[in-house]
């Protein structure tokens, strides 16, 4: 066992999509969460900006002694890729592999949608993965990025007109395709997991990358045998950015208080 907490970092409220979950499978677990809002969308950012701040924020993570780190961002796990945990000390592991895995699992006829970061698309970094897995898949990419935007504003209730304009306008890209499993591959993306489920008519797997990277932790933990043995897991929050932001929709998405949000200038990371 080991109590230490588990570090998860994004650019931004996404992340939650995996502390939420965390939550709900792990309550015991203390969490130490960082979200880079100061320098969100890392979306449209070039491969190399983003390895240099993923480096920060796992330093960070790292020098609050966690016992792993889960990069819960679709983005960063794309562009590290196998490079993930490179020099750490700590397991650190991403959203790619649980995600495409849940994808190829639950998809019936092959045909496998993708809406992320353009980062993330152009990357080709889930299209390669599932090839691997299921060569005879057809794969369709979507890059969607006004959605980060939209969830970081808080955006993200499925009633939303301005969002689910926005939403109905990428989704038709899947118009003739003929898909029955979405990935939902930018962990921003399942906070509209409502609003998408609902414009696709609820007839699509939607796959949440954030819930099956938590997922993918506690195997990774438990098969370690570094589970925490605590009942009730401490939660802190990290940001770069306003604190109160960030605390205030974090509520509306996890449905408890962010009690401990702390802003950390970036040029100390
Ligand atoms: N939530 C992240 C992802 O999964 C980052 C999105 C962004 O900052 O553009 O890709």
């Amino acid at each position: 066992m080991d109590n230490r907490p588990i570090g998860v970092f994004d650019s931004g409220l996404g992340g939650l999509t995996a502390v939420r979950e965390l939550r709900r499978i792990l309550p015991g677990e203390d969490i130490v969460f960082f979200g880079d809002t100061g320098r969100v969308p890392y979306g449209s950012r070039s491969p190399h900006i983003i390895k240099e701040y993923a480096k920060q924020c796992m330093d960070f993570l790292e020098k609050q002694n966690v016992k792993m780190i889960l990069v819960a961002c679709g983005t960063v796990s794309s562009v590290l890729g196998e490079e993930i945990g490179a020099g750490r000390n700590v397991p650190c592991m991403g959203v790619l592999e649980p995600t495409v895995k849940a994808a190829v699992s639950a998809t019936k006829n092959g045909n496998i949608g993708l809406i992320a970061t353009a980062t993330t698309v152009a990357s080709g970094s889930y299209e390669k993965l599932t090839a691997k897995l299921m060569p005879e898949a057809k794969f369709t990419g979507k890059a969607c990025p006004l959605f980060v935007p939209l969830v970081e504003n808080g955006y993200f209730a499925s009633n939303c007109e301005v969002t689910r304009l926005v939403a109905k306008d990428y989704l038709s890209a899947f118009d003739k395709k003929d898909i029955d499993t979405l990935i939902l591959g930018c962990t921003h993306y399942p906070l509209l997991y409502n609003l998408i489920d609902s414009i696709t008519e609820y007839k699509l797997n939607l796959i949440d990358s954030g819930k099956e990277a938590a997922v993918a932790a506690k195997e990774l933990l438990s098969e370690k045998d570094m589970l925490s043995e605590c009942e009730k897991g401490r939660m802190r929050f990290f940001v770069t950015d306003k604190v109160e932001g960030f605390a205030r929709l974090g509520k509306e998405f996890l449905g408890e208080e962010l009690s401990e949000v702390t802003r950390v200038e970036i040029e100390e990371l």
